[in-house]
């Protein structure tokens, strides 16, 4: 069960970045870096990390041109991700240019494939920011349901998406589709920015393959604790 649990290290320094790995590291399967981290340590950090032995999630969520997208694509390859993500809003070739970039450079390097992932819908818009201020009409749920397949149709692993999505995203897009969700909030922690929130076991029973936790762990008093509890609670 904890392979499925990835944290987000929303910190703004490697001191205590490593430190929160040292502290969740035997009870978490994967660690994300982020747009807050890396911008405060660069690139450095995530190879770093990866020499340490542990999976990183590098959570830029790239959107920009096609080329731009692929080329950048093939730095992430080289840093040692093992999953990285795009924004699906790019559009299908952006995705798609970026998913053959880095399986191109990750045969190169002999390496593994990271998972590339689309996020559909950022967890933490309400379905009236999205109607109101992106002046998207149809339902959050059928636009999360048609950016993942717009996903897969690029050629994407999976993507990332709110818990309660997950039954629209896998009607078109299947079970063989990862889905990785964020706004995960057991019922002990705070709501903070995200909207679209799940318990870990709801996630889990609505059958997401991993679970994205930041806050509740990392902004604990406990973090080991905290990330005990959210492990049992996970496998009760
Ligand atoms: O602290 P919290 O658990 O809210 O952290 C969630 C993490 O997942 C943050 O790093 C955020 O950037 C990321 N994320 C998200 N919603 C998405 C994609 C990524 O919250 N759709």
């Amino acid at each position: 069960m904890r392979e499925k649990i990835i944290v987000a290290l929303d910190v703004d320094t490697e001191q205590e970045a490593f430190a929160l790995v040292a502290i969740l590291g035997d009870y978490v399967g994967a660690f994300k870096v982020g747009l807050q981290l890396y911008s405060n340590v660069g690139s450095g950090m995530v190879k770093k990390l990866v020499d340490t032995g542990a999976k990183v999630f590098l959570d830029l969520k790239f959107h920009d041109i096609p080329n731009t997208t692929a080329r950048a694509a093939e730095a992430v390859v080289g840093l040692g991700a093992f999953m990285f993500n795009v924004h699906a809003a790019g559009g299908k070739k952006m995705m798609a240019d970026t998913a053959v970039a880095a399986k191109k450079r990750a045969e190169e390097l002999g390496i593994a494939t990271p998972l590339l992932l689309g996020v559909t819908v950022l967890t933490s818009m309400s379905a009236e920011e999205l109607r109101g201020e992106l002046g998207v009409s149809r339902s959050l749920e059928e636009q999360v349901g048609s950016l993942a397949r717009l996903c897969l149709d690029a050629g994407l692993d999976g993507v990332v998406a709110s818990a309660r999505e997950i039954p629209w995203i896998r009607a078109t897009c299947g079970n063989n589709f990862l889905i990785v969700t964020p706004g995960i909030r057991p019922a002990w922690a705070a709501g903070n920015d995200q909207s679209r929130i799940a318990t870990p076991k709801e996630a889990l029973q609505l059958g997401a393959d991993y679970l994205v936790v930041g806050r509740p762990l990392t902004a604990s008093a406990h973090p080991k604790e905290a990330a005990k509890r959210l492990l049992s609670e996970l496998e009760g």
